[in-house]
């Protein structure tokens, strides 16, 4: 934030209700910009999605909030507090994207380990852990040794110790990637329940259809910047996506085509998106007078991955 004449007004610029606010906040790793003048704000009890390609910068953000590492320039506040600061890391439950539990602890150990480096006062230590296990669904596994657990089950896990102490802002990098179907979806359902209780949560993923299940802003990163950011109904717009199916049509009748909007080809399927809803039957209509034969028309909403996948596009041809 800058002032009239491009000077910093003096005192904090943060807004006292943001979970997280930062101001161009970057990285680099040498010569390479990991994060690129990141300037974000995700207000108290937000489901805030940060979403990006492998590579884009997602977890290096992560660690600059955490204060695991340091930022090359630029500011951030999380949870009122400047980066680094140990009062508010208290309040951060974390979920990191690799991260790998003593084989010959019990789950409950686990648990336990993770209440005393939070600090928490021992009397809530059984209630707190049992907290965790019921949300994450490892009651019955309190016992085992994390060394017999699935990939999954210590995702988890992972996602239990993130919870101890009912943490202000939950940031959870890449959480679903490791599960199957069901464990995604009680992932979900933990979020759905934080967001009840007005917990913040910043969660990257690559996963686009996670993200659009359960976010109600995002950011779209890519090498390092941000290239989209908003709610999701804004960032996706009503736009509808229509596909048809059509044989016979020749390379120059596909041109004809093209004043229909921009469309892609994957065998019979042409796909236009965005498309308008009241071109379709004229865009049929022309299909037939080109001699193409439609076996199917398809519209639906457009997601977010086409969304997507649109800014990716947008950004590689400028
Ligand atoms: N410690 C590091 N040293 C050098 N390059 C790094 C380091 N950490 C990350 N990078 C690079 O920064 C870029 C962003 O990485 P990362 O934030 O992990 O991406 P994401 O989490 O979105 O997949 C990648 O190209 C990665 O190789
Ligand atoms: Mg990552």
């Amino acid at each position: 934030m800058t002032g009239p004449e491009g000077v910093r007004p003096p005192g904090p610029v943060v807004a006292p209700k943001a979970a997280i606010h930062t101001e161009a906040l970057t990285k680099r790793y040498g010569k390479f910009t990991a994060l690129s003048g990141l300037t974000m704000t995700v207000p108290c009890g937000e489901v805030f999605g940060f979403l990006g390609p492998n590579g884009a910068g997602k977890t290096t953000a992560v660690k600059l909030l955490l204060g695991l590492s340091h930022p090359t320039a630029g500011e951030a506040w999380v949870l009122g507090a400047p980066l680094g600061d140990r009062e508010s890391r208290r309040r951060i439950g974390y979920l990191p994207e690799l991260f790998r539990y003593q084989d010959w602890l019990k789950a409950r150990e686990v648990l336990q380990l993770h209440c005393e480096l939070l600090g928490l006062p021992r009397a809530r230590w059984l209630a707190e852990i049992a907290a965790a296990l019921d949300r994450v669904g490892l009651v019955t596994r309190a016992g085992h040794k994390v060394g017999q657990f699935s990939k999954g089950m210590q995702q988890r896990l992972g996602l239990g110790v993130a919870l101890l102490g009912s943490p202000d802002l939950l940031v959870l990098d890449e959480p679903t990637s490791a599960l199957d179907p069901i464990g995604r979806h009680d992932v979900r359902e933990v979020i759905r329940t934080l967001r009840q209780r007005g917990t913040t949560v910043f969660l990257n993923s690559h996963l686009l259809s996670e993200v659009e299940q359960v976010c109600d802003r995002v950011a779209v990163v890519d090498h390092g910047q941000i290239i989209a950011i908003g709610p999701l109904d804004d960032l996706i717009g009503g736009a509808t996506t229509v596909r048809l199916r059509v044989t016979q049509l020749t390379t120059s009748a596909e041109e004809a085509l093209r004043r229909f909007g921009a469309f892609t080809v994957e065998g019979d399927w042409y796909t236009f998106s965005p498309a308008v809803e009241e071109d379709v039957p004229s865009l049929v209509e022309e299909v037939v007078r080109l001699g193409g034969r439609v076996h199917g028309v398809e519209q639906r909403r457009r997601s977010l991955e086409d969304r997507f996948l649109q800014l990716l596009g947008e950004r590689g041809e400028a």
